[in-house]
C-alpha cells in the first residue's frame, strides 16, 4: 500500500530507536528533605539537568515498597511507592514535570519473583490451602543439587529453600527471600497484566523487564498448568500485545543475558512481536575484551554476527549497569585478560564472572580513553543507555559490599555529602565514593562550567547521536580499517521525509595516531565528509577511498554530505 506511513519501516520514527536512556535509582539520586535518602521530589528537581544533558528517557530502578534485600528488586507491593522516597502524589507530579520537558519514563517490572514478605507469599507459606499457594512453585520431595545454577553463588547454594511451616520447598532463582512467581498460573498472569496496566495509566512509557528468561519459564509448575501455559513465548507475545493495546508506543526493554541466537526468540524472531528491546550483553563484553587487547577484532566479529532485527526492535548498548559488569560470555582466558587489564585485584571482581568497578577507574582516569569509549558506545547501532554518574565519570567504592560498590550517591557538588543530602553522613542511605573519584574531584557543579569536562562531552555526544538517526535506526556495516586498533563502521538510513543519512564512525583503541583508508565504493570522488566533533573536512578519493587521520584514542563521527541531506553542519 502506498501513502501509508507503515509502508516502509525505514521511514518509521520509533522513539526508542533514537532515544538516550538514563538509568537511576531515586534512593541515591537527590535527597530533598534531608533524611539521607534520595526521593522523588529530589528527582523532580533534577529533571531539567537530565534534559539539558540530552537524556530522552529515564529508566527508574525499583521504587516500590521493599524489604531491601536486593536493593528494591524484592517487592512487597507492586502498586505502591516506597514511603522513604515519597508518595504516589509526588510520583505523579514528577512524571508530569518530566513529560512537560519531553522526557519519557520507563520503570522496572520485576515479576519473576516477589519478596518473601509480599502478602501473597506470606499467605502462600502459611498454609497449603491458601488461595495464593499456587502463586509460587512448590515441591514436596527433596530437590536435586542445583548449586551450579545459583545466580548469587556468594550467598545461595540451591534454587530451592525448605519452608518449615508446610514442609515443602519453594523455587527461587535469585535470593531465597525472592520466591519465584508461578507464571503458568492464569491468576498470576492476570496480576502481571494489572500491574502493567496500572503504571501505563500513570503515564509511563514502558518497562525494563527484569530477568525475562526466568520469568517466562514455567519449569517446576504443576503439570496441568504447565500444559495449559504451553510455549513461554506465546505468553511473552501476549504480554507485548496487551501492553501495546493499552498504549501503542509503550516498550518492553528486556534483561535477557543470552547469546544472540538464544535472544532472537525473545524478540519474537523476524516477527518482532515480543520484547521491543534487549540489552546487548554480547557486544558489551567484547568491547571490554577489545579495549584490553587494543584490538577491535572481538567487536568486529560480534557485530558481524549480530542478527538483523525486525525494524521495530532494537538493541540497547551500555558499558555499565547497576549489576556486576558481567563477562560471562567470554571464555575463561578472555575473561582473565579483562580482569588483568581492568580489575586484577580479587576484590574488584564478583561471582567469578564480573567486575564491580566503574569505567573511569578501570581506565586509570585517562580522559582520552574514557571519551573514546563513550563515543564508541553512542556510535554503535542501537540505543545508548547511561547509568547515573557516568556522565561525570564517577568511580566505585570498593568498601561497599558486592554490587552496591557502583550504586553510591550521585555527586552534585564538592560540598557536604557531594550535594546529595544535607543529612549527617552516618544517615546516608549509601556511603559516597571517596578518594580521587569522590565528590571533591568529580561532581556536576564543577563540570557544568567546564567546556572540556566529561559532562560537556557526554551532552554533546547525546546531541550528535540525536542528530544522526542513522546510528539508531539505520543499517550498519563494519568496515575494514586495515589497522587492528581502529574500529570503523558505517550507518545509513533513509531519512524520514526523504534523503539518505549516512555516516562513518571511527574509533582508535590505541594511543598511537594512525591514518586509515576506508573503502566506500558507492561514493563519488569529491564527495565531502565532515567530522561532527572537530572542523576536519575530508574528500572521498578515487574508487571511493577515504583517507582518515585518527589521533591516538581518537574518535570521529564523519557525516557524508550526500545530495539531499539538508541537515545543518
Ligand atoms: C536482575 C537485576 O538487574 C538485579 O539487580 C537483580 O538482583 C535481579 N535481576 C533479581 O531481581
Amino acid at each position: 500500500m502506498t501513502g501509508s506511513p507503515d509502508a516502509d519501516h525505514r521511514d518509521l520514527r520509533l522513539w526508542w530507536k533514537s532515544a538516550v536512556l538514563y538509568c537511576l535509582d531515586i534512593e541515591t539520586f537527590l535527597d530533598s528533605d534531608g533524611d539521607g535518602v534520595g526521593d522523588i521530589a529530589g528527582l523532580a528537581e533534577r529533571i531539567d539537568y537530565l534534559t539539558e544533558l540530552g537524556v530522552t528517557c529515564l529508566w527508574l530502578m525499583p521504587f516500590y515498597p521493599t524489604t531491601e534485600r536486593d536493593d528494591g528488586y524484592d517487592i512487597t507491593d507492586y502498586y505502591g511507592v516506597d514511603p522513604r522516597l515519597g508518595s504516589h502524589g509526588d510520583l505523579v507530579e514528577m512524571i508530569r514535570h518530566a513529560k512537560d520537558r519531553g522526557l519519557r519514563i520507563i520503570v522496572d517490572l520485576v515479576v519473576n519473583h516477589t519478596s518473601d514478605k509480599h502478602p501473597w507469599f506470606k499467605s502462600a507459606r502459611a498454609s497449603k490451602d491458601s488461595p495464593y499457594r499456587d502463586f509460587y512453585i512448590w515441591r514436596d520431595t527433596e530437590p536435586p543439587d542445583t548449586s551450579d545454577k545459583v545466580i548469587f553463588p556468594d550467598e545461595e547454594t540451591s534454587l530451592w529453600t525448605f519452608d518449615e511451616r508446610t514442609g515443602e520447598w519453594y523455587l527461587h532463582n535469585f535470593y531465597s527471600e525472592q520466591p519465584d512467581l508461578n507464571i503458568a498460573n492464569p491468576a498470576v498472569q492476570a496480576e502481571v497484566a494489572r500491574i502493567i496496566g496500572f503504571w501505563l495509566e500513570l503515564g509511563i512509557d514502558g518497562f525494563r523487564v527484569d530477568a525475562v528468561p526466568y520469568l517466562i519459564d514455567a519449569a517446576g509448575a504443576d503439570e496441568e498448568l504447565a500444559a495449559q501455559y504451553g510455549d513461554p513465548h506465546d505468553y511473552l507475545r501476549a504480554l507485548r500485545k496487551f501492553t501495546s493495546r493499552r498504549r501503542g508506543d509503550a516498550i518492553l526493554l528486556g534483561e535477557v543475558n543470552l547469546t544472540y541466537d538464544a535472544q532472537m526468540p525473545f524478540f519474537g524472531d523476524a516477527e518482532g512481536d515480543e520484547l521491543t528491546m534487549m540489552f546487548d550483553f554480547e557486544l558489551m563484553q567484547r568491547l571490554y575484551l577489545a579495549l584490553a587487547r587494543r584490538d577491535v577484532n572481538p567487536m568486529v566479529d560480534t557485530l558481524r554476527r549480530r542478527p538483523k532485527l525486525n525494524a521495530t526492535n532494537q538493541f540497547a548498548n551500555f558499558v555499565r549497569n547497576h549489576d556486576e559488569l558481567t563477562l560471562d560470555k567470554l571464555s575463561d582466558d578472555e575473561r582473565q585478560e579483562v580482569f588483568d587489564a581492568f580489575g586484577p585485584d580479587p576484590d574488584m571482581q564478583l561471582f567469578g564472572r564480573g567486575l564491580r568497578r566503574r569505567l573511569p577507574p578501570m581506565l586509570n582516569g585517562d580522559p582520552r580513553i574514557i571519551k573514546m569509549v563513550y563515543s564508541l558506545m553512542f556510535s554503535l547501532p542501537g540505543t545508548p543507555v547511561l547509568f547515573y554518574g557516568e556522565e561525570i565519570g564517577m568511580g566505585e567504592n570498593l568498601a561497599v559490599p558486592g554490587r552496591l560498590a557502583v550504586r553510591t550517591p550521585m555527586q552534585w557538588t564538592a560540598g557536604r555529602n557531594g550535594g546529595f543530602s544535607p543529612a549527617k553522613p552516618s544517615r546516608l542511605t549509601a556511603p559516597l565514593t571517596t578518594g580521587p573519584y569522590g565528590p571533591a574531584h568529580v561532581n556536576v557543579q564543577d563540570q557544568r562550567s567546564d567546556p572540556d569536562s566529561l559532562l560537556a562531552f557526554i551532552s554533546l555526544l547525546a546531541r550528535r547521536y540525536r542528530e544522526c538517526p542513522e546510528v539508531g535506526m539505520g543499517d550498519c556495516e563494519v568496515l575494514d580499517s586495515g589497522s587492528p586498533a581502529v574500529f570503523a563502521h558505517r550507518c545509513t538510513w533513509n531519512q524520514f521525509g526523504g534523503g539518505v543519512a549516512s555516516s562513518v564512525l571511527v574509533h582508535n583503541l590505541a594511543p598511537e595516531p594512525v591514518e586509515v583508508t576506508l573503502a566506500l565504493a558507492d561514493l563519488a570522488p569529491g564527495t565531502e565528509v565532515i567530522d561532527l566533533f572537530s572542523d576536519l573536512s575530508l574528500e572521498v578519493g578515487e574508487r571511493g577511498r577515504l583517507l582518515v587521520p585518527v589521533d591516538g584514542y581518537g574518535h570521529l563521527w564523519l557525516r557524508i554530505l550526500l545530495p539531499g541531506d539538508r541537515r545543518l553542519r
